[in-house]
């Protein structure tokens, strides 16, 4: 369900007036509903059945502690990628045993300290990868759960930046050599190899490569099973790719996971499935205000206090974002560039876009701003990082502070 939604002329998010958060936390601001959340979550949770799985949210879209700990306390695991990622979702009451550690550039310290945490699996990534997890869990004096990352070599036809299933990627190791791999790496014994994971890449739109992917997945762990190998559980990779436009059509998430059931039928396989997106994106906007107004050559600009630094998606991919005025005037529509303070021509959130005429101290929504927005955002020309704000039913509440000068500077030496 959409939590955006005009009420008399008033843009809310679920039951809240976008104007009231925005005079009161200031702007930019990043505003999300946990409802939406933990409907889409729970979309994914039910859609399995009685499919034994795990849905394990993928904190890189999404990290703030709030978020996190609305989605621990729902009974959801994590997808990480980093020691960062790990002690945000421990800090936020995340379970351990949910949790799955992706990622091509494994550190010691990081390893370590999924190892002491007593995390569920590696997925792991290379050959030198699995040797180093095996060193410290024998140091450590336990066997680490281990599921190798196949390449499926699988166009998941998207962004070029965010496809990460072909063999020309940095990630996974090449399916064909997979079952090679696991002879050898079953000669390690601190390590407890039973799954086998893979990712094709991020906004999907298209079920088919993923179901291909997911195909080629379960012929691997047939021929592994069929060499003795106890494979008991398989991470099909990221969910399901969110409509940005009006226009654009995804499938939903039940017949989404319906696919993969119907794949996983019979073979006594523990799921887990990794969505980020899907579960924040469009349950997320950045309130922006509009500064000025101005026109050079034919170009018409709104300038805004949004910038790159707060929301990169659309100077990186050349993402869309809609954009909705926080208050519907019925002002005639022209055609701008809606544009930040960075001093770089790339700094821009939309071009030569339709929208409503806007004033300066008009408030701006940038919808499914959910994912992928905050947690990309930088300090670039020394802008402090927006505030973030979650409503629940008809209250909200920051769950991050808008950034001051000082933490601009904390922990440099002058
Ligand atoms: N699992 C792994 C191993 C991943 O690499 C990713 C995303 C996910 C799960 C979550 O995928 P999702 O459900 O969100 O599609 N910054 C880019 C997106 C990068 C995605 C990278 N990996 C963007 O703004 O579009």
């Amino acid at each position: 369900m959409n939590p955006i939604a005009y009420r008399e002329r008033a843009l809310f998010l679920d039951q809240v007036p976008l104007a009231d958060i925005a005079a009161k936390a200031g702007t930019p601001c990043y505003v999300y509903s946990a409802q939406a959340i933990l409907e889409n979550y729970r979309a994914y949770d039910e859609a399995f059945g009685s499919q034994p799985h795990t849905v394990c949210y993928a904190v890189k879209a999404n990290s703030n502690l709030g978020i996190l700990k609305l989605l621990a306390q729902a009974g959801a695991g994590f997808d990480i990628v980093s020691g960062g990622e790990l002690y945000r979702v421990l800090k936020a009451g995340g379970d351990p045993k949910k949790i799955v550690f992706s990622g091509v550039g494994k550190t010691v310290s990081e390893i370590d300290a999924a190892l002491t945490a007593g995390i569920y699996v590696f997925n792991c990534e290379s050959e030198p990868e699995l040797a180093l997890i095996d060193a410290l869990a024998h140091r450590h004096g336990i066997q680490a759960r281990v599921a190798m990352r196949v390449n499926p070599d699988v166009d998941a036809a998207t962004h070029h930046y965010i496809s990460t299933g072909r063999l020309a990627h940095k990630f996974g190791i090449d399916i064909s050599e997979a079952e090679a791999v696991y002879e050898r790496a079953c000669q390690n014994e601190n390590l407890l190899i039973e799954g086998v994971s893979c990712h094709i890449g991020s906004q999907l739109m298209n079920p088919e490569p993923v179901m291909e992917a997911v195909d080629r997945v379960l012929t691997l762990i047939d021929r592994l099973r069929m060499k003795g190998f106890d494979i008991r559980h398989a991470d099909l990779g990221g969910g399901l790719g969110v409509a940005y436009k009006p226009e654009d059509a995804t499938p939903t998430i039940s017949s989404f996971i319906a696919q993969m059931c119907e794949r996983l039928k019979g073979r006594g396989l523990h799921a887990t499935i990794e969505p980020g997106r899907s579960i924040v994106g469009a349950a997320g906007v950045l309130l922006t205000r509009v500064l000025y107004r101005k026109t050079t050559g034919d170009k018409n600009f709104v300038v805004v206090d949004a910038a790159m630094n707060d929301l990169i998606r659309p100077a990186l991919y050349s993402a869309y974002h809609d954009i909705l005025p926080v208050r519907e005037t019925g002002a005639p529509k022209s055609k701008v560039d809606v544009v930040g303070p960075v001093c770089e021509t790339g700094d821009f959130l939309a071009k030569d876009r339709e929208l409503p005429e806007v004033m300066p101290g008009d408030m701006l929504a940038i919808c499914t701003a959910g994912a992928y927005g905050f947690v990309q955002s930088s300090n670039y020309n020394s802008r402090p990082r927006a505030a973030e704000v979650l409503v629940e039913e008809n209250s909200w509440r920051v769950i991050r502070k808008r950034e001051t000068y000082e933490d601009l500077v904390r922990g440099e030496v002058e």
